[in-house]
């Protein structure tokens, strides 16, 4: 949530900025803005709404400078308008500073300032933050790195935080907790910072991400120099960043969304590649192979998740019991971090995560490590703070997931968990080879069964433009359609502002079905298998009440096409993996209602792609 830009070098800095800001525009859009430093005073412009404002705005002024800072924003505290938008000002104007992440304790700060006569504009805890800075700078006399470091030491809860002082034009200072910082290192004294790489990737490769708890100083003339918050010094540790420039481009599509809806035959592919081989009969994991034991002994494994993951999660509890006879729970972290939940150290802990830095699923990994359990990421992100906190993991090869709903992220995350699955079974001796074999034949299929869903994108399109106006959907399924009812209703929900609910089929009569009538399109995932029949006894009661059924079947089915209005028809595959093959349509009818409604899908209102906020 926010993303946050700099630059120091030779070159102007504003268009590297603003570009930047639009690579981050899905951590939040709610306000801009940018300060560049130039001969000592700064050009800072920042306003309400996108980037596409603050460009506007800027294009009427003066924006000349060799360094800045620039923010986009996901509003915490204050309302979203001109004012609480960043860069925030110190007191006597000689610093400015971005922030992404909440300052717990800073009520308390404001008020110990507010009575040494410092005086706020805005509504922000940030604004505070760089009060602080500025009282702690000049009641000390130290350097500003040594006071930023200092003052950092008071603060209490997240940050990621880029300072400039219009007094010393060769200098950057930024820091990080909680919330993520990435410094890309260019020749001669030209640095970026970014809240992830992909504005960096176009100037370097060269990339140190920040620990927790470091603050840096990024000095034209000296280099990088970067100290803990406890005043140790580190050694900056420069990785080769191997994000490709075309893969967070929109590549001719109208949308991320649509773009990486149709990037996910690819993206399984790239998910499973090196891990599924066929030759030898057998899945390859380092994550698994390398703890064998953990994975073999385990009593019982924890899933901690949000929003898509969590439903990714519970595909997985499926597959896990299923294959490995393993126990499994899965938890949403925001609940699980704040409870006193029971973690036995023979627990295994899986935490999915796309972007590896949504701030509940990082606490509940933080939790389950104090009390001794095993931790393994399932991140897209690499290097990213999850993917770094846990003992290991394993990447989902998605590639860059810009659209803030998230689709190509889901089925990967579902790939990979699945690879694992079998893993574990084979490890503990609980599937038989032959169905291993048929199981990793038919996910090697998958990415050309999703090649054929993508061609019902014309049908798909017009059943949207059918129920582009409905108030309210209900999505049902069984078994392992049960997560895909979940996530195809969230997707409608979040994109097109539809009310949307995913329901156990068989649950729908213990309350939800009162709310079906003849306006309701009820979407059912009605795939040929193991509760094939229990599914059409479903349809047959909502058609009953007059619903309006748009159903999931496979291509051939009869038995369901006469008694649905619409159905779309996906390739058959074992039911284990069917969340992965029958969620495509349901993310495409999303996408056409939405755009046929006129919304943004890859911004949607009020939400943001990386949530580091709890
Ligand atoms: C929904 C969506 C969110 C995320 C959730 C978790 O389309 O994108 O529900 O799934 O915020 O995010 P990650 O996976 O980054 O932890």
């Amino acid at each position: 949530m926010c993303g946050i830009v700099g630059y120091i070098g030779s070159k102007e800095a504003y268009p590297i900025l603003i570009k930047g800001l639009q690579r981050l525009e899905y951590r939040g859009y709610d306000s801009a803005g940018v300060a560049m430093l130039h001969e000592g005073s700064f050009n800072l412009f920042k306003c309400k709404g996108k980037v596409a404002n603050l460009e506007s705005l800027v294009a009427q002024h003066n924006s000349v400078g060799d360094m800045g800072i620039g923010h986009t924003r996901w509003a915490t505290h204050g309302a979203p308008n001109d004012v609480n938008a960043h860069p925030h000002a110190s007191g006597d104007g000689n610093l400015v500073l971005i922030h992404n992440g909440i300052i717990e304790n800073y009520s308390t700060l404001k008020e110990a300032l507010q009575t040494q006569g410092h005086q706020f504009l805005s509504d922000t805890d940030t604004e505070v933050l760089v009060h602080f800075i500025e009282d702690v700078h000049a009641k000390t006399g130290l350097s500003l790195f040594e006071a930023v470091r200092l003052a950092l030491a008071e603060v209490v809860g997240a940050y990621a935080i880029v300072l400039i002082d219009k007094r010393n034009p060769n200098q950057l200072i930024c820091a990080k907790k909680s919330s993520p910082l990435v410094i890309g290192v260019g020749d001669h004294g030209e640095f970026f910072i970014a809240s992830d790489a992909t504005p960096i990737v176009e100037y370097t490769k060269n990339v140190v991400y920040l620990n927790d708890e470091e603050v840096a100083l990024l000095d034209r003339n000296e280099g990088l120099k970067i100290v803990t918050i406890q005043n140790q010094i580190k050694v900056p540790y420069i990785q080769a960043l191997e994000m490709k420039l075309e893969a967070i481009e929109k590549g001719g599509y109208d949308s991320f969304m649509l773009k990486e809806i149709h990037e996910q035959p690819r993206s399984i592919h790239d998910s499973i590649r090196g891990r599924l081989n066929l030759s030898l009969g057998a899945v390859r994991m380092s994550g698994i192979d390398e703890h064998s034991e953990k994975w073999t002994q385990a009593t019982r494994i924890l899933i901690v998740a949000c929003g898509t993951s969590w439903h990714a999660g519970l595909v997985a509890e499926y597959l896990f019991e299923e294959f490995a006879r393993i126990p499994v729970e899965v938890e949403y972290a925001s609940e699980f971090r704040y409870r006193d939940p029971i973690i036995l150290p023979t627990d295994v802990v899986i935490a999915i995560s796309q972007s590896g830095e949504t701030a509940d699923t990082l606490a509940a990994i933080e939790l389950a490590k104090e009390r001794g359990a095993f931790i393994f990421g399932v991140c897209n992100v690499v290097g990213s703070t999850i993917s770094r906190a846990t003992h290991s993991g394993a990447y989902t090869h998605a590639g860059p997931e810009i659209g803030v709903a998230s689709t190509k992220a889901f089925t990967a995350q579902v790939s990979v968990l699945y690879l694992m699955a079998l893993a574990v079974a084979e490890k503990r001796g609980t599937i038989a080879q032959d169905r291993l074999h048929r199981l990793m034949a038919e996910l090697n299929s998958v990415p050309d069964k999703i090649e054929e869903v993508l061609q019902t994108n014309d049908q798909v399109k017009m059943i949207a433009e059918i129920y582009k106006d409905s108030s309210n959907a209900l999505y049902l399924g069984r078994g392992y359609s049960f997560p895909v009812a979940l996530e195809g209703a969230l997707k409608l929900k979040e994109i097109s502002y539809i009310h949307a609910e995913g329901y156990p089929a068989a649950e729908m009569k213990h309350g939800p079905i009162a709310l079906i009538d003849e306006e309701m399109p009820v979407i059912v995932i009605a795939t040929q298998g193991s509760s094939y029949e229990k599914v059409v006894s479903n349809i047959q009661e909502v058609k009953a009440r007059k619903g309006k059924i748009i159903a999931i079947v496979n291509i051939g089915d009869k038995t369901v096409r006469e008694l649905a209005d619409y159905t779309i028809e996906i390739p058959k595959t074992d039911d284990s993996l069917v969340p992965i093959v029958s969620v495509v349509p349901l993310q495409l009818l999303s996408y056409h209602i939405a755009v046929m409604r006129g919304c943004n899908v890859d911004q949607p209102r009020n939400l943001a792609k990386s949530v580091t906020v709890e």
